[in-house]
């Protein structure tokens, strides 16, 4: 099942506290986004990447591209100041026939995504137009409002993670509708729910993390280290 894939850089990290897009920020010598880049970069079923950035970062994010030789492969957007804004930019980048293909949108702030979950996400979202990654709560979930505290039933809650991948057609749809609405969701999923359409779940990964504090990036750089044994 090919695929295509945006993959969403256009934020500012502003819990990295690292005084830049956390995106620049070097895991064993190579940027953030250099690493998720290479997962699609090598996975045969990905036909294109729309990379969404801040316009203001196009001079910086392309000078990296051409010392990797993926700006051919590698498609440019400009992003906006919502995560949601920066996906439906990245959909309105892809023209013609690849709207035909499965559509992934995915954290550049995720770099630990592994090719058999990719493989097996393609698959779910051709099949059911809409999937995501998720791993089962390890957590003890609590939810208290006023005075009342309850436990929810861990056996039905999921953590989401990205890529989550849909038919073209149905998440333009969806973020339209939320546009019209506005509802602004924290990931693309959310969009379809609203929609009131099914969304299947992979199991993924817990090293599927996203690189959001400080205190991610020791833990990124030793699941890196293990990937190269
Ligand atoms: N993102 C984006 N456009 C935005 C906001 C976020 O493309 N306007 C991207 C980020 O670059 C990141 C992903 O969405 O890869 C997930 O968002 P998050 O982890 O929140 O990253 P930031 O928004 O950059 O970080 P912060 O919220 O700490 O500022
Ligand atoms: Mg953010």
């Amino acid at each position: 099942v090919e695929y295509n894939v945006i993959v969403l850089a256009a934020g500012q990290g502003k819990r990295m506290k690292a005084g830049k897009n956390k995106q620049f920020i070097e895991l064993l010598k190579e940027p953030l986004i250099i690493h998720t880049l290479r997962k699609f970069i090598q996975d045969n079923w990905c036909r294109h990447i729309y990379l969404v950035i801040n316009p203001l970062e196009r001079t910086e994010m392309e000078m990296l591209l051409t010392n990797y030789s993926w700006h051919k492969q590698v498609i440019v957007v400009h992003g906006g100041k919502e995560r949601q804004e920066s996906g439906y930019q990245g959909l309105l980048a892809i023209k013609g026939d690849e709207q035909q293909r499965v559509i992934m949108i995915h954290d550049g702030a995720r770099p630990f995504v592994e090719e058999q979950h990719l493989h097996a996400l393609a698959q779910a979202a051709k099949q059911e137009k809409a999937a995501l990654l998720a791993v089962p709560v390890t957590d003890t979930i609590k939810r208290k409002s006023g005075c009342k505290m309850e436990t929810l039933d861990r056996s039905t809650l999921w953590a989401a993670q990205t890529p989550q991948a849909f038919d073209y057609n149905l998440i333009k749809n969806a973020h339209e509708k939320a546009i019209s609405c506005n509802f602004l969701g924290t990931d693309d999923v959310s969009l379809v729910e609203a929609l009131e359409m099914p969304v299947e779940i992979v199991e993924g990964s817990y090293r599927n993390v996203k690189i959001t504090t400080p205190e991610d990036i020791m833990r990124a750089e030793m699941i890196l280290n293990q990937q190269e044994e």
